[in-house]
């Protein structure tokens, strides 16, 4: 095959698998089967490996992924992506249909059209044209700055690579001209339930797994999993704001985008409260989630004169659905064991379908919450599914409680380890203490520390570490380091490829950066933001191991509790033994390393500070001390060098002026860094 015959070639195969792309994904009208379309797919891949640089960024080819990303640039968007103000109650949306005609009438703009549409739950995109191509797409973001994420999103086949051509008059303005769209990105229940039972660690709803994918930095990955892209937003300088909103949506279905069938004009509040009753009892008939529906003035020339508050557009409101309950029957309840030894009750429940999956088990918190609830075995109880996905008992319906309804009975030892349990004063929850060897409380923690938000070693789920831990190949997370093929692959459930697998998600686990590790430790009360902060202000795990409870507890945003469980947790022989086992293993225990900087006039210098700074967070001004080689401390002695103070300095002032302490302006100590 010549250059030019595989050019032509290559032409005709885009078109037709677009098309069928198309006809299948938008129209779910397939006219070819699902072999016949992989046979062209492959033809196209074959020749283009043949004729690399006859590869174009509308080839249904990049819709297979391959690209792979370290970090997602960030993108300035065109116009900021606001969200929308929210409500619950029916009042507050006829309040704001008669604050839109009021100010409309004030105007003298007429009366407003209602665009009534579902509000899907998923992942806000940007997407934008030029020319009819698809040439960057983004996330949101902070609103007016997001990641582009262009390689993923073209392997979604609801978004077009190229706009599809049309004879509208409109449509063929936009084609040669530069739009935006807008659209939320999204899973079926269907895909999603099926990811979940493929993948070892779930994620709680379609929308987590949704910006779960679309992170990804393999966008291979992202092609496997299926995700969905249905419009709500067109904007571009072609259009004249007579263009209604409900007619841009009709373009962009011309131009080959998928928009909900369900939407609706509305002219009154009656026709929106219609439409809303009409989805609220529907909308577990819909192959994917919605939480409420979205109310937007339908002219452009309107939504501009009523503009928009710092946060979200005025002519606009979320109409949110209230939570989904239905009743079932209580059949007992089990009591799990935290990985820091919480003991949790769990209700046993009879199954239940609620709100697109079957229930049969909800978490009860506490102890306090079973007497709260007065819950009996044998009641039948309500259940609640509010916009997550987790369900939750909510009350008891106390006519249906049958004669023989049982107490439940709250355990005094521990599930798992039998040990007595016991309960902090000022606290609701139950602890098990035998922290070193509560079976439970260890496969927990390995489970923290393995976990997607922590250290994320993959193929890592329940399973596989109860065998190992069965098998007695790892006490702690710090094993896992030493695990070793040979022994892998004579478990049951492991070959040579799945054992390999499992040793390369570990490696990789080695160079998480420092906050996944602070948080993986499992550290009680620390959360991911805590670990955040931690590792910000100490560079390494060992100078976080040694810091003062005092340096601790002057960490900005960590209370006296955390502080304490931070202090208490690096002094435990347990876990000092894990970090022993992780050092040795080569796992990154230092942060971003920061510049240093050369100041013999700071360095080995005791820095204290007091007051508020104006140029400086106090974290900032440590921070550059510590880079010149200085100390900072939170209180006066006899060895600080410098008091720096700001503007209401305190005690800390006059006790740095009894023992002769130098004291610095926030200028002079400016002048100092730099000098
Ligand atoms: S319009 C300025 N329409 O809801 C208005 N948003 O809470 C832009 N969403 O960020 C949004 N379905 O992710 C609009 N039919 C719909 C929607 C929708 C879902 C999401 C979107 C937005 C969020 C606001």
């Amino acid at each position: 095959m010549t250059k030019s015959q595989a050019e032509i070639e290559l032409k005709k195969l885009r078109e037709e698998i677009e098309r069928h792309n198309y006809a299948y994904y938008v129209l779910a009208e397939p006219m070819i089967s699902d072999y016949e379309f992989d046979k062209l797919l492959e033809r196209l891949l074959a020749i283009e490996k043949a004729f690399p640089d006859l590869v174009t960024p509308d080839s249904p080819s990049q819709r297979v992924g391959g690209a792979i990303t370290k970090e997602f640039p960030t993108v300035q968007h065109k116009e900021r992506m606001m969200s929308l103000s929210n409500t619950y109650s029916p009042d507050e949306l006829r309040e704001f249909v008669e604050r839109v005609q009021k100010d409309l009438r004030a105007e003298g703009l007429g009366e407003p059209e209602f665009s009534c549409e579902l509000k899907f739950d998923g992942v806000a995109v940007s997407l934008v044209y030029r020319n009819g191509l698809f040439v960057q797409g983004a996330t949101r973001g902070d609103g007016s700055m997001g990641d582009d994420i262009t390689p993923n999103l073209k392997t979604i086949p609801t978004i077009p690579l190229r706009a599809k051509e049309s004879s509208n008059a409109l449509a063929r303005a936009l084609l040669n001209a530069e739009f935006e769209v807008r659209g939320e990105v999204f899973m079926t229940k269907t895909d999603f339930a099926v990811l979940n039972a493929q993948s070892e660690k779930a994620f709680a709803n379609p929308r987590n797994a949704t910006a779960g994918t679309l992170k990804l930095q393999d966008s291979r990955e992202v092609a496997k999993r299926k995700l969905a892209f249905t419009a709500y937003f067109l904007s571009s300088d072609a259009l004249s704001d007579d263009v209604a909103h409900a007619e841009r949506m009709n373009l962009l279905e011309e131009l080959g985008f998928r928009v909900s069938q369900h939407r609706r004009v509305a002219k009154s509040l009656a026709e929106i409260e219609a439409f809303l009753s009409e989805w609220e009892k529907r909308r577990d008939d819909l192959p994917f989630e919605i939480d409420g529906a979205v109310i937007k003035v339908n002219s452009i020339r309107q939504q501009k004169a009523l503009g928009a508050t710092l946060k979200a557009p005025r002519w606009a409101i979320a109409y949110k659905f209230s939570a989904r309950q239905a009743e079932t029957k209580l059949l007992g309840v089990t009591f799990q064991v935290g990985r820091v030894g919480t003991i949790t009750p769990v209700a046993e429940l009879e199954p239940v379908f609620l709100a697109g999956s079957t229930i049969s088990r909800s978490t009860l918190h506490n102890f306090d919450e079973i007497a709260r609830l007065d819950l009996r075995i044998g009641d039948v109880v309500v259940l609640e599914k509010s916009g997550d996905v987790i369900p939750k008992v909510v009350r008891v319906v106390s006519e249906k409680r049958p004669a023989d309804a049982t107490p439940i009975e709250l355990p005094t030892r521990c599930p798992s380890c039998d040990s007595p349990l016991v309960k902090p004063e000022n606290e609701v929850n139950w602890y098990c203490p035998n922290e070193a060897r509560c079976p439970a409380q260890i496969r927990g923690r390995i489970l923290h520390y393995a976990s997607r938000d922590a250290m994320d070693i993959e193929n890592l789920g329940d399973a596989i570490v109860d065998q190992l831990l069965k098998e007695r190949l790892i006490a702690d997370a710090g094993d896992l380091y030493a695990l070793e093929k040979s022994r892998l692959v004579d478990l049951e459930r492991f070959g040579e490829k799945s054992a390999q697998n499992l040793l390369n998600a570990i490696e990789a686990s080695k160079s998480r950066p420092l906050e996944r590790l602070i948080f993986g430790l499992g550290i009680r009360h620390v959360g991911l933001a805590t670990a955040r902060t931690l590792a910000r202000k100490f560079p390494s795990i060992e100078r976080l191991a040694s810091a003062t409870l005092d340096e601790l507890e002057q960490t900005e945003d960590i209370g006296d509790i955390i502080a304490k469980s931070v202090y208490d947790f690096f002094r435990n022989p347990l876990n000092i033994s894990l970090l022993e086992k992780l050092k040795t293993a080569g796992v990154n225990m230092t942060g971003e390393t920061f510049e240093t900087i050369q100041n013999p006039r700071i360095a080995g210098k005791t820095f204290v500070f007091t007051g508020a700074l104006e140029k400086f967070t106090r974290e900032e001004a440590e921070r550059e001390v510590e880079k010149r080689g200085g100390k900072a401390s939170s209180s006066v002695s006899k060895k600080t060098d410098y008091l720096v103070t700001g503007s209401k300095a305190g005690s800390k002032l006059e006790k740095a002026k009894s023992l002769g302490v130098k004291i610095l302006s926030e200028d002079e100590f400016l002048a100092l860094l730099n000098s």
